[in-house]
């Protein structure tokens, strides 16, 4: 009996996979695993069902929770970014292929098989973490070189049931920290998304009205909405709730792939902006200039490594070491203003902060305003020099 774990979403491109599976790679047994990071209920649901019609033996795993304290919380602290993408998916994918991962080992499979394509960034993330395993990898999109459209015949021959259409060929994927949406005419950079693809995001256009919100940190992870003690995955829930009625997180980005290529992709993601803008609020309370600046470039690395799905390279352990340290002191909190598509900072405090208002105070005289003469003099002296001395 040859058997197969696949890393299964319900959609496309990975229920396309288990019929290829078993007539191309004929594999007697598939059994097929859904990691549950957040995705809407009702698509779990549906992934059971077509599993259920379509595998062997299916599972469903739950990791919301490790997904947001060991995922999501070192985002946070290093306010995930990568060319304006929050990094909702590449954070996930280590994350799906290791309980991936510990169902081939349960139920002692020769292969484990996905369905990216050979185009995309999640090939090599989760092939980051099966290529430490023992087992033989299978990417049936790429290896047959299958297009979309010869996705959705080979769907509709086989009579899969997947919500994809030749007029809505979107290629969507949800979790908790944001939704992704690409494919179809969102490939062409010039075109203008049309409304209907948003799902989590009211038209920030449309939306009147106004609300404030405070959040409170405890050493960089917010722990409390305006006041009351929230879990991680609360929080989140209730932000994308809250503000994506107000149209705040969607991003329009033209993105660099690993491979090289330039991809148009839509994101939806109002948690995320909200959590991260109060964040970063917060940093410039108490962080010092010189950690502010170092930071920037460490979350910059950091981003880098997320995006390319390589956690376990030793670089993100010690970047994560230098963040860490940072935010033993990020506690306190910060006011957001949520108006028509907007997360605005209105207000901040903490314990830990370094402003001063007596210092900085117009109405102030402990620090004698004199003293600073003497810097003001040797403030710009090589720029000063240069226009003197060596500019014709
Ligand atoms: N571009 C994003 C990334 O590389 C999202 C990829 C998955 N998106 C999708 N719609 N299938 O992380």
């Amino acid at each position: 009996m040859s058997k197969v774990v696949l890393s299964y979403s319900g959609g496309l491109d990975t229920s396309v996979c288990i019929p290829i599976l078993r007539e191309h790679y004929q594999y007697d047994e598939i059994v097929t695993v859904t990691v549950d990071v957040g995705q809407p209920e009702s698509d779990l649901k549906k992934a059971e069902a077509r599993a259920g019609k379509l595998s062997d033996k299916h599972y469903t795993v739950d990791a919301k929770n490790e997904f947001v304290e060991k995922y999501l919380f070192p985002l946070i602290k290093a306010n995930g970014n990568y060319e304006g993408y929050t990094l909702g998916q590449a954070i996930a994918r280590p994350l799906i292929a290791k309980k991936v991962l510990e169902i081939a080992e349960r139920e002692h499979v020769s292969a484990i098989a996905h369905g990216c394509t050979g185009k995309g960034n999640d090939q090599l993330r989760f092939e980051a973490v099966f290529r430490a395993s023992k087992y033989k990898i299978h990417a049936p999109m790429r290896e047959l070189n299958l297009t979309r459209s010869e996705e959705i015949e080979y769907a509709l021959e086989h009579d899969l049931d997947v919500p994809i259409t030749f007029e809505k060929p979107y290629s969507v994927d949800e979790n908790l920290w944001s939704r992704s949406i690409e494919g179809g005419r969102l490939e062409d950079p010039s075109c203008i998304p049309p409304e209907d693809i948003y799902k989590w995001t009211t038209a920030p256009t449309k939306m009147q009205g106004k609300l404030l919100l405070s959040l409170d940190f405890a050493k960089g992870i917010p722990v409390a909405l305006d006041g009351a003690q929230v879990s991680g995955l609360q929080l989140i829930r209730k932000l994308n709730e809250v503000a994506g009625k107000f149209g705040v997180g969607r991003t329009d980005l033209i993105e660099d792939r690993v491979l090289g290529l330039k991809a148009r992709e839509i994101y939806e993601h109002p948690a995320a902006t909200v959590i991260l803008t109060a964040h970063q609020e917060l940093e410039a309370l108490v962080l010092t200039r010189l950690e502010r600046r170092f930071k920037a470039q460490v979350e910059a690395a950091w981003a880098e490594l997320i995006y390319q799905g390589l956690l376990d390279e030793p670089l993100t352990a010690a970047l994560d070491a230098f963040i860490n340290k940072t935010q033993e002191r990020v506690t306190g909190s910060a006011t957001l203003l949520l108006h028509k598509g907007t997360a605005t900072a209105v207000a901040r405090s903490s314990p830990k902060a370094l402003y001063s208002e007596a210092l900085v105070s117009f109405n102030d005289k402990s620090l004698d305003q004199r003293d600073a003469e003497g810097f003001s003099k040797y403030h710009g002296f090589q720029s000063r020099a240069y226009n003197k001395f060596v500019k014709d």
